[in-house]
């Protein structure tokens, strides 16, 4: 039986689809990788009532998520079912039962990681969550593994396919990204809630959990600045092209000595810098360190195949080991447990970045005097000041690129600007990144 590790699986919706299909289809090729055999002994599902394009005759069925997790004829549970309930109730009651855990979920892992990490830890079972950041990319074990000799210095990920598809259609085609929305929807990228693709929450998820995974802290994703990208249009896409630059939505994560930056938001990367190049569904993750100096990982960040090919990576990584347990792999957090510590997130207002910034402005004399007036007695130079429509009816847009200056201080300015008569209150400010460090 120790040549054999036998796998349950909660959830098939789309990547639990694939992960089945993998371990089905690629069964012999797993075999003579592993010199064991993993077999998918049941799955369970809250609809089982359609028809499925897999040969699930050697499969146990059941809508009932105890048939997989406490089972004793199970080694080993997939969790796909996704969101923090009731994947934390299951995961725990199978960790609780002696079982290893592979997850895609985010969402899980960065709000209670730390806890099914510490319980993992006391009944000797692994958990893999490769697929949860970078979707196909295994960015995770290059981290934890390949670049362990390194401290970490800088962490810049694409890592939503959501919405790096609807950026790069936006772009090309000149569409609303309500329209790709659909489209990114229906090709299986799409949270179940896709507001938490568009708002970054999901980066947000993705991002605390490598930070922490590079830096050896406890992940506090409630504490990531966070924006997404519906305010952006496709005017905003051209524009910062004109000046040389592609919005992309990005994580981003940089220590400071005892404190953490991270934020994710859409930012301007110069057009030449390796990872504006990362279009449609594909994620990048860019991890510096002090001995490494620069690695990027590239592929899908989403949809069902390259998911569940880090899924299965995972599944064969705890087979390899089996029956042994956690302690045979990698720590999951790069770390050994009692080595990670409570790193602080760093304010976001004291945090240098610099911006682009689009006022909407009536067109009289003296507006863009007062705008560059003010941010020069905050101390913010400029790299450049466009205004390029006249309507003296309508509002028209100025746009401005700042050298660096720390988030408070530009905060401030921005407020002092929107009281002037002539100026909207709504400004859009996306920060920059020159990726020439
Ligand atoms: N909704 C996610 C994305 C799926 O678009 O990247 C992969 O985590």
């Amino acid at each position: 039986m120790m040549n054999e590790v036998r796998v349950g699986l909660l959830g098939l919706g789309t990547i639990g689809l694939g992960a089945a299909r993998i371990l089905i289809e690629q069964n012999s090729l797993i075999s003579k990788r592993l010199g064991k055999n993993v077999r998918l002994v049941a799955a369970c599902d809250r609809s089982l009532d359609r028809t499925f394009d897999l040969d699930f005759s050697d499969v146990r069925l059941s809508d009932q998520a105890s048939d997989i997790t406490t089972a004793d004829d199970i080694d080993l549970v997939i969790e796909l079912i996704g969101g923090y309930e009731p994947a934390r109730t299951f995961v725990t009651q199978a960790i609780e039962h002696g079982k290893h855990i592979v997850t895609a979920n985010k969402a899980l892992i960065a709000k209670h990681g730390d806890e099914l990490f510490a319980l993992a830890e006391k009944h000797g079972v692994s958990i893999g969550f490769e697929a949860a950041v970078g979707g196909g990319i295994p960015c995770l074990k290059t981290l934890r593994e390949g670049l362990a000799a390194n401290h970490i210095t800088a962490i810049y990920g694409i890592l939503n396919g959501t919405c790096n598809y609807i950026l790069t259609r936006m772009e090309n085609e000149g569409l609303d990204f309500s329209e790709v929305l659909n489209d990114a929807q229906s090709l299986g990228y799409a949270e179940a809630d896709p507001t938490f693709d568009i708002e970054g929450i999901d980066t947000a998820h993705k991002l605390s959990i490598i930070s922490a995974m590079a830096f050896g802290s406890t992940i506090h994703f409630d504490e990531v600045f966070t924006e997404g990208i519906s305010k952006i249009s496709a005017d905003d896409i051209l524009a910062a092209k004109d000046l040389g630059y592609r919005i992309k939505l990005l994580g981003i994560a940089k220590p400071h000595g005892d404190q953490v930056e991270m934020r994710v938001h859409p930012t301007l990367v110069p057009l030449n810098a390796q990872i504006a190049q990362v279009s449609d569904s594909y994620n990048a993750v860019q991890i510096s360190g002090d001995f490494v100096e620069h690695t990027i990982s590239f592929g899908r960040g989403a949809g069902e195949r390259p998911t569940a090919s880090a899924v299965i990576a995972d599944v064969m990584d705890i087979a390899r080991v089996f029956p042994d347990g956690s302690n045979h792999l990698a720590p999951p957090m790069g770390f050994i447990s009692s080595a990670r510590t409570r790193l602080a997130t760093m304010p976001m207002n004291e945090v240098n970045c610099e911006y682009y910034l689009r006022f909407m402005v009536k067109d009289e004399p003296g507006v863009i005097a007062a705008i560059t007036t003010i941010l020069a007695d905050q101390g913010i130079s400029l790299e450049a000041v466009i205004q390029k429509e006249r309507h003296k009816r309508q509002l028209v847009p100025v746009t401005l690129l700042t050298h660096e200056t720390n988030e408070g201080n530009l905060q401030q300015a921005i407020a002092r600007i929107t009281q002037h008569p002539h100026i909207d209150a709504n400004v859009l400010i996306l920060r920059k990144e020159r990726f020439d460090a």
